[in-house]
């Protein structure tokens, strides 16, 4: 989710880029940009799937400043079906990524899937969201709408799936290929996934939560990689953001990782700068140089010995 209290402005801020600024412009790869397209109606949600309050009452985005919840095990029960099925359903997107799909094609597929099982497509009307999956291409960072947009060769793109299932949210996502898509991209698309995988295993009661984003700051410079650090993993559970913040670059947040704590980790690396512009539409973040990126996302539990991926497949 976007970071809305930074403590620390340790990005640059859009609106003080100058015309001044003489780099040379860095090589990202090959890809086709993307701009913000026609999105479809809402879909329908059936009467007998359970809706979040916020299905009935525009809401603002959750808060996630304060007291980190920790879950019974009941609750880490219901918790763990929601995310099984989110990974589930997001597993079998690789069915419908494909050259020539839009989208919307994707959020169709995904919005049947979860209320075939009786879920709810979490994004859904969240602080006004109008469709059930986040899909973000290419140079869309993330919170891309799905829209009309065919699939190309080389795409890369990233689906966000989040289930409300027996009063739980699960989130993850994961940045597919389509096609063939050029070395810079594969590139980033690996070592995405594999920062987000060496940063869940730091994870144990103890731990700062901070040693997230001082591990991912390591990373990304040892890959020669960006950072795009405006969006944060989140507190998970009745709600869909909630406390605590994971920020993903170095920060001395407070605060330690205790058993039955759960929580995203959603780094999104960079073939180019940090910096992200929102279009019109209030949600899809561009980058502003163009430049591709990618986003893995995890559920992660706290156990009494170290972690657990929730939104693992089984
Ligand atoms: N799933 C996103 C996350 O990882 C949140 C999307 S909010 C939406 O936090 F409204 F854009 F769907
Ligand atoms: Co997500
Ligand atoms: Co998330």
């Amino acid at each position: 989710m976007l970071l809305i209290n930074p403590f620390k402005q340790s990005f640059r801020n859009p609106s003080t880029r100058s015309i001044f600024n003489l780099r040379k412009k860095k090589d990202f790869g090959i890809c086709n940009p993307v701009t913000v397209g026609c999105v479809s109606p809402e879909r329908p949600v059936p009467e007998s799937v359970r809706k979040p309050p916020y299905y009935f009452k525009y809401m603002p985005p959750g808060n996630t400043i304060g007291e980190v919840e920790i879950k019974s095990s009941e609750q880490i029960y219901r918790l763990r079906a929601s995310c099984k099925l989110a990974a589930k359903i997001l597993h079998s997107c690789e069915d419908i990524v494909k050259v020539g799909n839009t989208t919307d094609d994707i959020d169709a597929f995904v919005h049947e899937k979860i209320i075939a099982a009786n879920a709810y497509p979490s994004p859904l009307r969240y602080a006004g969201f109008p469709k059930s999956i986040c899909t973000s291409v290419n140079n869309v960072a993330c919170h891309g709408i799905p829209d009309n947009r065919p699939l190309m060769d080389g795409d890369i793109v990233n689906v966000d799936i989040t289930t409300y299932y027996n009063g739980y949210h699960g989130d993850c996502s994961k940045t597919f290929m389509v096609g063939d898509v050029d070395e810079r991209g594969r590139y980033l698309v690996e070592s995405t996934q594999e920062c987000l995988m060496e940063s869940i295993k730091l994870c144990s009661p103890g731990k700062p939560f901070n040693t997230i984003g001082k591990f991912i700051s390591t990373f990304v410079k040892k890959k020669n990689l960006g950072l795009i650090p405006a969006f944060i993993g989140h507190g998970i559970g009745s709600y869909f953001h909630g406390p605590p913040e994971i920020l993903h670059y170095k920060n001395s947040m407070p605060g330690i990782m205790e058993p039955g704590m759960t929580f995203t980790i959603e780094p999104i690396l960079t073939l180019g700068g940090p910096d992200i512009e929102i279009q019109e539409d209030g949600w899809t973040a561009l980058s502003v140089d163009g430049a591709r990126s990618a986003q893995f996302e995890h559920t992660v539990l706290i156990t009494q010995k170290g972690y657990e991926v929730l939104t693992a497949l089984d």
